[in-house]
């Protein structure tokens, strides 16, 4: 029995996330394994209505969970920073949740933008360090609205969270055992002090892992060869800002939003880990049951696998292509040629 929080969110958040929780029960039959799925209401609604984003007594209870389900956060009336930085981030930051693993992996049947790239060729996962970097917050303003205003954000990286992820990304990408060419993406010709240390970091733990091949990218170049050569890469491993803005890239290059799933992991002992759609809220299509639901089925997948039940997430990979592949006109909001819940009774049925 998993105990699984799930949070909906905002806009289309929960009608994606009610799709993955159908392929859960589905899949839960066939292989004996049992979620009890424990709902909570955080979002823009009832930050709009309480003023309440994340109070400190619900990640309290989140570190029991086994796994957090997330579906969107981000709403229209909420001024930009207060969920994501309050309810996201918070999230990521409070569980320690250091890994934010991103898979780019273009499916059978999908259209990229990339002219001749096949699935062959666009399968690599990036692994984006997630609870440092410009992200921590540190920093502040001087002189606020007047003609001297100083704005400072800073770049926090530090040898423990940089050496953490390397490692993981590093285990990961022997386990993966595709090309083992694990590629740091960077800035050392400009970010002299921040890469300066996850450099070095990232060649120091490389001497443990002789079978795996490293490799260095500016970020701009990596953005660069992620469309002009992606079956260059096989696992990436980037700062938590770079790691942001490129899997964005990744997302369009696998056929865009609609299947974009990522995990946000914790894998010290007793950890909570929480998966997600990497897409956000899409607010015009909240309520018409158009939205596209692979991301989210998709990050119920990453779930099960992150849970050790990997014939089941094997299983949600499968009917995702076959879905995809036979069934699915586009993977756009509203170009499906099927409704949002059409597409989880599909898979539903594929699995079970
Ligand atoms: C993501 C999102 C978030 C991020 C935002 C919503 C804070 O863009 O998960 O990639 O920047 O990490
Ligand atoms: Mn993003």
């Amino acid at each position: 029995m998993y105990k699984i929080g799930v949070i909906g969110g905002d806009g289309t958040g929960p009608e994606v996330v009610k799709e993955g929780m159908k392929v859960l029960k589905a899949i839960s039959g066939k292989y004996d394994i049992k979620f009890d799925f424990i709902h909570y209401d955080f979002g823009g609604k009832r930050y709009l209505k309480t003023g309440e984003v994340l109070p400190d007594a619900a990640i309290e209870e989140f570190r029991k969970l086994d796994a957090i389900y997330l579906g969107a956060i981000g709403h229209p009336d909420v001024k930009p920073g207060i969920l994501e930085k309050g309810l996201l981030l918070k999230l990521r930051f409070a569980l320690d949740q250091y890994i934010n693993l991103r898979p780019v992996k273009l499916y059978p049947g999908v259209d990229t933008p990339l002219k001749d790239k096949s699935p062959d060729d666009i399968d690599f996962t990036v692994v984006r360090e997630n609870t440092e970097g410009l992200y921590a917050g540190a920093g502040g303003t001087l002189k606020k609205g007047t003609a001297d205003e100083v704005a400072i954000q800073e770049s926090i990286n530090t040898r423990k969270g940089v050496e953490r992820c390397l490692r993981y990304a590093f285990d990961y990408c022997r386990k993966r055992n595709k090309d083992k060419k694990l590629t740091l993406c960077g800035k050392t010709n400009v970010l002299t002090f921040a890469f300066d240390l996850w450099e070095r970091a990232f060649y120091d733990v490389a001497k443990e892992y002789s079978d795996i091949k490293t490799d260095y990218a500016h970020v701009d170049a990596t953005c660069m060869w992620m469309v002009k050569n992606p079956e260059w890469f096989d696992v990436i491993v980037t700062d938590n800002m770079f790691g942001d803005i490129i899997t964005d890239l990744g997302a369009m290059i696998q056929g865009g939003m609609g299947i974009a799933a990522g995990g946000n992991i914790n894998l010290d002992e007793g950890g909570t880990s929480m998966f997600e759609p990497i897409g956000g809220s899409a607010p015009k299509y909240t309520g018409k049951n158009v939205i596209n639901p692979m991301a989210a089925i998709c990050a119920a997948g990453m779930m099960l696998e992150h849970l050790g039940e990997s014939k089941a997430a094997d299983d949600i990979e499968k009917a995702v292509i076959k879905v995809v592949q036979n069934d699915m006109k586009s993977l756009s909001a509203g170009k499906m040629g099927h409704t949002t819940s059409e597409i989880g009774d599909m898979v539903a049925k594929e699995v079970a």
